[in-house]
């Protein structure tokens, strides 16, 4: 079954061709980062017009890339939500558009979903049931994955998303949008036992995560030090504001292993793709006996190529969507 994927719910404008849920035929990715950069974050409505702007080159690169015509597709999915409301109706508007002309069923896919289920493309064996981290720019989420589509929630973030908190605390460290990346290459030069930023667990054995304090604290401790006229190493903080959250991250991830007793872990979204989070992953993983699977990068930011193999996996309710299908900016998983 060869599915047309459609990602747009922030910033990248995304299509692929997708073979049975597995099989990567084309990918292609036009990120609007450059435009966005000079505001230091993504413009809602800048975002929707690029998308119109460049959503029908996207979809004939991939068709061409793949080999592959529309009579080929057997059908079409897109991204519903969770993201920007304008930039969904884009990808939303095309895909319908496409549905009905082609007459072609219209699948309708979480965007959380599809990065839950983006290790499919990296592992061809892997198989649920397994425990989920999902860290992006929007959301912060670990589940179980009974099976492709009976996913359980754990435990979420209850204020800001981890990749959202990177960019803020970049942003504090006069870094470029998006800040993740720089963080990560900052933190190589830095000691991140310098600084003793808090690590925040919440009540006993919960899964949920706090990210809005940390934010605070390194605002802080560059007030405090400008205030004393101390230097502020950037390397330094950005090392040890990554310990602080990433362990809090690693010992969560592996708590919930044990607890549901599986000893399979994905690591997807934006932030898996942090140098420092693999290896810490990494290392703790071995020590518990734990399989850690992360999605290439290409699938670890969006793309629709999670969106095409999660659609291939989605039960019939959802597939049922057709043209009645709309942008739910606030979708949960
Ligand atoms: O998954 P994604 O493209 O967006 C959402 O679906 O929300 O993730 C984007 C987020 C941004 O916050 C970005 O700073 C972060 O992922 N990110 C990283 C790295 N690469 C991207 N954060 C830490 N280290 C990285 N290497």
């Amino acid at each position: 079954m060869l599915i047309l994927g459609i990602e747009s719910s922030c910033d990248e404008t995304s299509c692929a061709i997708v073979k049975d849920g597995r099989e990567v035929l084309s990918n292609e990715i036009y990120t609007q980062i450059p435009i966005h950069l000079e505001y230091g974050g993504v413009v809602p409505e800048i975002a929707s017009r690029n998308h119109l702007i460049k959503i029908s080159d996207v979809v004939d690169n991939a068709l061409e890339k793949a080999g592959v015509s529309l009579d080929d597709v057997d059908a079409i999915a897109v991204t519903r939500g969770p993201g920007l409301v304008g930039a969904l109706l884009v990808g939303v508007n095309y895909a319908k558009a496409l549905s009905y002309a082609l007459k072609k069923p219209l699948i309708g896919v979480n965007h959380l979903k599809g990065h839950l289920l983006s290790p499919l493309l990296t592992y061809p064996d892997l198989e649920p049931p397994y425990i989920a981290l999902v860290v992006s720019g929007g959301n912060s989420y670990l589940a179980i994955c009974h099976d492709y589509d009976d996913i359980e929630v754990l435990g979420k973030s209850r204020d800001d998303a981890l990749g959202e908190a990177y960019d803020k605390v970049a942003r504090t460290l006069d870094f470029e949008y998006p800040g993740g990346p720089k963080i990560d290459k900052a933190a190589k030069l830095g000691d991140g036992k310098a600084i003793d930023f808090p690590r925040v667990y919440l009540e006993e054995g919960s899964l949920d995560f706090s990210f809005s304090g940390i934010k605070t604290a390194v605002l802080n401790y560059i007030n405090s030090q400008k205030q004393k006229n101390l230097e502020v190493n950037k390397n330094d903080v950005a090392a040890s504001f990554q310990e602080a959250v990433l362990e809090v991250l690693v010992n969560k991830s592996i708590l919930a292993c044990k607890k549901y007793n599986n000893n399979k872990l994905v690591v997807s979204g934006g932030v898996a793709a942090n140098s420092r989070l693999r290896e810490l992953f990494s290392n703790e993983a071995e020590k518990n006996d734990i399989e850690v699977y992360y999605p290439e990068f290409q699938y670890c930011t969006d793309n629709a190529g999670m969106i095409a193999a999660a659609a291939y996996y989605i039960d019939a309710l959802e597939k049922e969507a057709a043209l009645r299908l709309n942008a739910n900016p606030s979708l949960g998983l």
